[in-house]
């Protein structure tokens, strides 16, 4: 059984520059996050030291991107056959299961795709330094949140670090703005469509900021769905597949999704997060460092006890989740 409500941290002791942070501060924050994460696999991280006005632009950018006319938008749409996915995608771009997604996005690559990489620089001038200035922040509550897996877990110090040492630098995904647009009631939608499809995330782990929207659902251990309820300004961490296969499942990779609000009153108002996914070096080889439990060993067998090798691995399920056009 595990608890029916996303545990909420405050990092006010641990929010300062990596470097500078102490040891006791650390350990008593890595109890209460390796608690949740390998509880529910998910938890609101509050006083982090991610800047949010930083999070406040980003949104704004995002938004006016996302109202320009559709042909300019289609000028940025994303190649998927370059594996450097960066780009605009719009609705029945991607989808995890068979519904239909009602949703828009931006993918930002690493910067070492940046000679390939197409900006609306021309429309918006301030968009690519609006993603480009959240990054240090971001990277700095990575290595605080891979410290406390280490600590956590009684691993090796920079066991998990030395395998993040190029956060940001490789060709695919690091960042994603999400647009999920209005819905009128007058509006033909299909049925069974949702805002995004249920999922879990690929990677080391994935850091959510969301708007006060809502619609954000988190599929507890005795799968039931609960809502990961917004709250201001706080960070909503969860694992990915690669740190759950490292951990022999300790740390959950909870399954996620966003409905369409209950009510369609409440879809006439856009929601929009931003959300950064954390993944190991290129090349990285990814095995389980703690014994299975139990309840994941059979899940493991796809990976027949293999040592995984994250970038093929996470471009696997990147490939299976785009549709592609071409
Ligand atoms: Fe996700």
């Amino acid at each position: 059984m595990t608890s029916n409500i996303v545990p909420l941290i405050d990092c006010s002791t641990i929010n300062g520059n990596f470097d500078e942070i102490s040891a006791i501060d650390l350990n008593a924050v890595a109890n209460e996050i390796g608690a949740a994460m390998t509880g529910i696999g998910m938890c609101n991280l509050i006083n982090h030291g991610v800047d949010m006005k930083k999070i406040e632009t980003i949104y704004k950018v995002s938004d006016k991107f996302f109202n320009l006319p559709e042909e300019k938008k289609l000028k940025y749409r994303c190649d998927v056959q370059t594996k450097s996915i960066h780009g605009y995608g719009c609705a029945g771009d991607q989808k995890f299961t068979e519904a239909t997604e009602l949703k828009e996005w931006w993918y930002v690559a690493g910067l070492d795709a940046d000679h390939e990489c197409k900006y609306p620089n021309e429309e918006i001038p301030e968009f690519k330094l609006a993603f480009d200035d959240i990054r240090s922040d971001l990277k700095n509550l990575t290595k605080i949140f891979l410290r406390c897996v280490e600590i956590y877990l009684k691993l090796e110090e920079e066991f998990l670090i030395s395998k993040h040492q190029n956060l940001g630098l490789k060709k695919h995904i690091e960042m994603r703005s999400l647009y999920y647009y209005t819905i009128k009631p007058e509006d033909k939608i299909p049925e069974n469509s949702i805002r995004l499809g249920e999922h879990q995330d690929f990677g080391t782990v994935t850091f959510v900021m969301q708007d006060l929207v809502g619609g954000l659902e988190v599929k507890t251990s005795d799968n039931k769905w609960i809502e990961a309820v917004p709250v201001k300004d706080a960070i909503l961490v969860n694992s990915g597949l690669l740190l759950e296969y490292w951990t022999g499942g300790l740390f959950h990779a909870a399954p996620h999704r966003v409905k369409k609000l209950p009510d369609m009153r409440m879809n006439a108002r856009p929601r929009q997060s931003f959300v950064y996914f954390a993944d190991p070096d290129e090349g990285t080889h990814v095995y389980p460092t703690l014994p299975v439990l139990p309840q994941k060993k059979m899940e493991f067998e796809r990976f027949g006890n293999r040592v995984i090798e994250s970038t093929s691995f996470i471009q696997g399920l990147i490939d299976a989740s785009t549709i592609r056009r071409y």
